[in-house]
């Protein structure tokens, strides 16, 4: 209360509260890895515009001026559990993130729909994906990061593939380019 600046305290926290939700958010993604996700008719525009929110409030923080884009079909709908499928955007997007070594970046994501599916790109400026490295990359434990994990993406096939009966793969890479992951799932 005392703080000179009121509104920064209020903002702080407001982002206190965000940070618990997300808290429990992940308390609830783990209670859900290997139980039977429930699955609901979701806006997949609408669920990805909730991952970048996060993202933007977030990306000041990491000292680079990275911009997230998305774009395309705001309408079309997909048949998912939007808590597991936003742990996907983020791990996706969090990788995008790191393999953008530049100050300045660009993510771009794109929906579409493509005959029975909703297709998601997610396309990043980054380093790039070793091409005989693009399907080693969902492997868990593969890791090029000094202490990565190797998780993320495994986690993200498990998601997509097992639970929802989808695909990701790796569409395209360009070394010093950038890359561009793909996601298929059905369209409700
Ligand atoms: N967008 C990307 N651009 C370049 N390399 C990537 C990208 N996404 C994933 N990778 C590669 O795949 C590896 C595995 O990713 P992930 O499973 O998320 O584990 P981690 O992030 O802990 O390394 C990364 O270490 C990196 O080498
Ligand atoms: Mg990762």
């Amino acid at each position: 209360m005392n703080y000179k600046e009121s509104d920064k305290v209020i903002d702080v926290a407001e982002e206190i509260t965000n940070d618990v939700e997300k808290l429990n958010k992940i308390t609830y993604r783990f209670s859900k890895i290997g139980s039977k996700p429930q699955m609901q008719k979701t806006v997949v525009f609408e669920e990805l515009k909730k991952v970048t929110d996060y993202f933007e409030r977030r990306l000041p923080q990491t000292g680079k001026s990275v911009e997230l884009i998305i774009e395309g079909d705001k309408e079309v709908c997909a048949e998912m559990n939007p808590e597991l499928f936003e742990w996907v955007i983020e791990n996706l997007i969090k990788n995008a993130l790191d393999a953008i070594e530049e100050k300045t970046g660009t993510i771009r994501i794109g929906v579409s729909e493509v005959k029975k599916n909703v297709n998601i790109e997610i396309t990043d400026s980054g380093k790039g994906i070793d091409l005989k490295r693009r399907k080693d990359v969902f492997r868990p434990g593969y890791s090029t990061k000094r202490r990565g994990w190797g998780l993320g993406l495994s986690l993200a096939k498990r998601i997509v593939e097992g639970y929802h009966g989808g695909k990701i793969y790796v569409k395209s890479s360009i070394h010093g380019e950038g890359t561009t992951f793909t996601i298929l799932l059905k369209k409700c």
